[in-house]
């Protein structure tokens, strides 16, 4: 499938129009942004660990009743999704506190919640990314009724399915962020990436983090994190 146009361009990934109106081709890169782009880097390898282990995800979620728009794996930094107009919204489930919610509610990073907590940001670079409810995107008409219903069926689905794939591999999944869009025939898709970049993955039994963390916190040893959940995902 031949690139076209650039439609887009964003902080880890850049999307090309293609000969098909509803097909895009996504290709990974290398750079790294966090704290809403205040720190910049580069993580060698990443674009084609992230782009890897989305292919790998993406068809395990299908055969599990996850939607979703990946088509297939074009090249090591290249793949085929169905052009999607993104729902503006964040979608975060956790397993664990940490991150942004340990720090919200004062709360260990670590804890163990009870129950997964899914929450909704909204998609504001401008604004950083606030935390919303459900009755703010419908009431801004970012969503429909029953698309957020949807929105939250599906982040539960893709969390029992991720968490199982994960522990086989003694990778604890700790959080991770969602993001939806509707395809030309109205079908909500999940979207986006699933890789180290929008997930927190530790080690089952070192407790060691094998995510953006690492680059996020300057721990060190980014770029073996990213080749070692590679190795995880692929065994
Ligand atoms: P947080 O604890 O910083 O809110 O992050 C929760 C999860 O969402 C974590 O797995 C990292 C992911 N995430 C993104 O994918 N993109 C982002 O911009 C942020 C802030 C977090
Ligand atoms: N990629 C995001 C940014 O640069 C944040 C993150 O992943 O921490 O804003």
């Amino acid at each position: 499938m031949e690139k076209r146009a650039l439609r887009y361009e964003g902080k880890a990934k850049k999307v090309y129009e293609t000969a098909d109106p509803n097909l895009l081709v996504v290709e990974y890169k290398d750079d790294a942004t966090a704290f809403n782009a205040q720190k910049r880097g580069t993580i060698a390898g990443k674009g084609a660990v992230n782009n890897a282990v989305t292919s790998r995800l993406y068809p395990l979620l299908a055969e599990q009743g996850v939607p979703n728009h990946f088509v297939r794996q074009l090249s090591e930094r290249e793949q085929l999704v169905q052009a999607v107009n993104i729902v503006p919204l964040e979608v975060v489930v956790r397993n664990v506190a940490a991150g942004s919610f340990a720090k919200r509610l004062g709360i260990e990073e670590g804890q163990l919640l009870s129950r997964p907590i899914t929450e909704l940001y909204y998609k504001s670079d401008a604004l950083g990314d606030p935390l919303v409810n459900a009755d703010t995107a419908l009431s801004l008409g970012w969503a429909s009724e029953a698309e957020i219903a949807e929105i939250l069926r599906l982040a539960q689905r893709v969390n029992q399915v991720l968490q199982a794939f994960f522990a086989t591999r003694r990778v604890q999944l700790v959080d991770f962020k969602l993001e939806f869009g509707v395809n030309a025939r109205e079908q909500l898709l999940l979207a986006d990436e699933i890789s180290p970049d929008t997930c927190r993955f530790w080690d089952m039994d070192s407790g060691e983090r094998l995510d953006k963390d690492r680059f996020r916190r300057d721990l060190g040893q980014v770029e073996e994190a990213y080749q070692e959940m590679l190795q995880r995902v692929l065994s």
